[in-house]
């Protein structure tokens, strides 16, 4: 059995402090840092303590511009003060945001004071707008007799604070410190430096939505897309048409927790209120952040069609559709009626009423036009308007909603099908997904392009092939691949190199139920990608970069800010022989080192570092972390096995995929024990939801007498638009089973395990089974026969069982 804990790892306290008082006095003095002899069962050699530091003397992230290291350090601690020129209300708010940050790490605010009377000790904010630099530039001199952060602008006078705040709080710990001598001359490299959240699928908090922000402000990311609407949900309130949040804003959940115990349906609704929306777009205001509202159009707007029908393609539409339940693509398109744009175009002057940005994002993507082409009155309006086909009434939509915005002197952004069709007003700025084709067509065209590919800026992806890896698409996107991300794709020349404003993650969350997965799937691929935007490309360097991370993740400790370790987190993985168990430990980076214990116990700095496969006996209980300079940057990754046949375990992500495409991670709707609800952990299993289908690849078969199995049933929620004729549904003959074959996925079964036990269960339900006997390595192929695909079946994990 292996159980891990995704979230921030635990700071030990004890280790913390220690490190702490060595950073204090480190300036002046050497400080040893006591290691605490722990029992060790295995081997290994004891490395010695990691040598005391100062903080970090660019432990800034996003790497600034320039840096110049310094003499000596400045002492900051809770007699530091901060000054800024009493005319300077702007100073002044960003010395108020640095305090309050500061306090929320290091226990205590710098008081703010005029800067007429002493400054020495002093942290100096000082705004000119006559200093030559960039408009979000800044300029930061630490000394040992102070700080001072200079900039043309409030918004460059705030990203100097984060950059001295992180310098403040790099070791992660309370009270005072000190910061080395530096000077650090700073700008970004782009101007759209993005983040977008979708709430339609699962709607987050007010507090949360802060909380992101909060995230970016740190990283200097200035732009928050807020995709608002989708199929799923509505999630802004429009006073002219109330039921578009009242009834768009609320669905009927997917699967178990879709019902009540009488049956009943569960709605799961939620939306902001216009109060609401100002107090965030303020919030994000005072962090130097734009919200970009997204309203979709014309596609996507399957709760807004239930919400006002006569939006819909009425002669197509049976009935008014219910707001979706499923994820995928969706074919409820808005009608090009008068009428409807009448409502879009009244929206959306409520939309330019609470959001004051330049860009308002209206959407465009996967507008599936089955409705329009099954539409005899579409197909006039495409005849009568002279224009091809449907892609350029999408285009001529897309058009007139542009006309409306520039009449409020606004810009329209949308995802990279906008091109489709042939007429987008000249000033529209694409934001490009599907690969870099739309970036390369729009910047030829002369239009500014957004960069956001799938797959490679997509944080929905998941990070690892771990047994532990949260709910979220494959193929796997790690932290190295956001952190290599080019922003200028190949075939760009120089010249539209230029029309690239920027980059952006996008985070949708269909899979992302909870904050925390949120949190989990933001951090630190977030923290990469900041560095992509904000940093020049020259100089860029992934082991600096980890290293500066170091302080970034301790940070996110203290704050409570859970994050994926999933570069840093060990893989352990044990074979039987004669000893017991041959051990083999690794990560997805190799960065820092693996410290392990083989007797249960957490490792922490002063454990043996890993070098080399360890034996160890059974049963066995390994736990491994990985650290850099004394920091555990990794949960405690325990592995335990009582048997050799327990070594034989796999869980699905370590199972390989029948096929390529659709591979994800579903979390199950209830909790392992079956229990409803949105408390108890529930199992996240991987699966193939054309093909549901698993490999085990060269199992060793000598003596197995049983197969073990963990089964889950998923609701299929998803439409799949024209894939779905390619989902293989198999027989359940005689009855459901989990089939087992030999080699090959197409041979007749080897064993097959009933479902009947695991069918009155919500939950996760263990199935054993004999097999025959066996001998030698094979491929060992896993299908659910149960005659339909919702549920849809799931492994957990198998394992090979040895006679008793
Ligand atoms: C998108 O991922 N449909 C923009």
């Amino acid at each position: 059995m292996k159980t891990r804990h995704r979230v921030a790892p635990p700071v030990r306290t004890a280790f913390v402090h220690a490190g702490l008082a060595c950073a204090l006095v480190a300036a002046l003095t050497a400080c040893e840092r006591k290691a605490t002899a722990e029992p060790v069962a295995a081997p290994a050699a004891v490395q010695p303590a990691a040598a005391p530091r100062v903080a970090h003397p660019s432990a800034v992230l996003p790497r600034p511009a320039k840096f110049v290291p310094g003499q000596g350090a400045f002492a900051f601690g809770p007699q530091t003060v901060v000054t800024v020129a009493a005319d300077q209300p702007g100073a002044r708010r960003v010395g108020e945001f640095f305090a309050q940050r500061v306090q929320a790490l290091r226990g205590f605010a710098p008081k703010l004071q005029d800067n007429s009377g002493e400054t020495k000790g002093a942290v100096e904010l000082a705004l000119d707008p006559k200093l030559p630099i960039g408009e979000e530039a800044y300029v930061l001199d630490i000394g040992r007799d102070g700080a001072k952060i200079s900039a043309r602008s409030e918004a460059g006078l705030f990203y100097g604070a984060v950059s001295l705040w992180q310098l403040a709080t790099a070791d992660g710990g309370q009270g005072a410190t000190v910061i080395a001598a530096q000077r650090i001359e700073d700008a970004p490299a782009y101007r759209w430096r993005g983040l977008m959240l979708d709430v339609a699928r699962h709607f987050r908090s007010v507090d949360e939505v802060k909380a992101v922000l909060d995230q970016m402000a740190s990283l200097k990311l200035n732009t928050f897309h807020w995709h608002l609407t989708d199929d799923q949900g509505w999630r802004v309130e429009i006073k002219k048409y109330p039921r578009l949040a009242e009834v768009g804003g609320c669905r009927v959940r997917a699967g178990a927790n879709g019902r009540d115990a009488r049956g009943q349906p569960v709605p799961y609704c939620g939306y902001y209120t216009q109060e609401q929306i100002r107090d965030v777009v303020a919030y994000a205001a005072a962090r130097h952040i734009n919200v970009v509202p997204e309203i979709e159009m014309p596609g996507h707007a399957q709760a807004a069609i239930a919400a006002y029908p006569q939006l819909g393609v009425g002669d197509v539409l049976k009935q008014a559709p219910k707001v979706s339940s499923d994820w995928g693509v969706h074919t409820y398109l808005f009608n090009p009626e008068d009428q409807t744009f009448a409502v879009l175009t009244d929206i959306l002057d409520e939309v330019v009423a609470l959001f004051p940005s330049k860009y308002i994002h209206i959407g465009g993507d996967e507008a599936a036009k089955d409705q329009w082409q099954a539409s005899p009155r579409v197909q006039a309006k495409i005849k009568s308007l002279g224009l091809k086909d449907e892609a350029a009434l999408q285009s001529w939509f897309v058009g007139r909603i542009g006309q409306h915005l520039e009449k409020h002197g606004r810009t329209l952004v949308g995802w990279d099908e906008i091109l489709e069709g042939g007429a987008l007003p000249a000033s529209a700025t694409v934001m490009s997904w599907r690969g870099d084709a739309g970036a390369l067509e729009a910047a030829r065209k002369g239009h500014d392009v957004i960069l956001a590919p799938d797959r490679k800026l997509y944080l929905d992806y998941a990070q690892s092939e771990r047994d532990d890896e949260p709910s979220g698409r494959f193929p796997v996107s790690t932290l190295r691949a956001f952190y290599d991300f080019q922003m200028t794709p190949p075939g760009m020349d120089a010249q539209q190199a230029q029309r690239v404003i920027g980059a952006q993650g996008n985070l949708w969350v269909e899979h992302k139920r909870t904050f925390e997965l949120v949190q989990l799937a933001l951090h630190p691929r977030l923290d990469a990608l900041a560095e992509v935007v904000w940093s020049p490309a020259q100089g860029r360097d992934w082991n600096d970069f980890q290293r500066r991370l170091v302080p970034q993740l301790a940070r996110y400790q203290a704050l409570k800010t859970p994050y994926s370790d999933a570069a840093y987190a060990v893989d352990v993985r044990a074979e039987p022989d004669a000893a017991g168990a041959r051990v083999t430990l690794s990560s997805q980076t190799g960065f820092g080192e693996i410290r392990y214990r083989t007797d249960g116990g957490e490792p922490d700095a002063s454990s043996p570092v890993y070098t080399q496969p360890v034996q160890a006996p059974l049963p066995l209980d390994v736990v491994a972390t990985t650290f850099f300079d004394g920091h555990a940057l990794s949960a405690p990754g325990r592995y335990r096995a009582q048997t050799a046949a327990d070594l034989s375990e796999r869980g699905s992500a370590r199972l390989k995929a029948c096929r390529e495409g659709y591979n994800l991670r579903l979390e199950d709707d209830a909790a392992r024990d079956g229990s409803l609800g949105d408390n108890g952990t529930r199992a996240a299993l991987t699966v193939n939801l054309i093909d549901p289908c698993w490999i085990y690849p060269a199992a060793k078969l000598d003596g197995v007498a049983t197969l073990r199995a963990t089964v889950g049933q998923v609701p299929y929620n998803f439409q799949l638009w024209h894939d779905t004729d390619k989902i293989v549904t198999r027989k359940a003959e005689p009855d459901a089973a989990l089939e087992v074959r030999l080699n090959d996925c197409k041979s007749a079964p080897i064993a097959r395990l009933a479902l009947k036990p695991a069918l009155a269960s919500d939950g996760l339900t263990v199935l054993e089974a004999p097999l025959p006997k066996l001998s030698g390595t094979h491929d060992l192929c896993f299908v659910f026969a149960s005659g339909r695909h919702d549920p849809l079946w799931a492994l957990d994990r198998v394992s090979l069982r040895t006679a008793p």
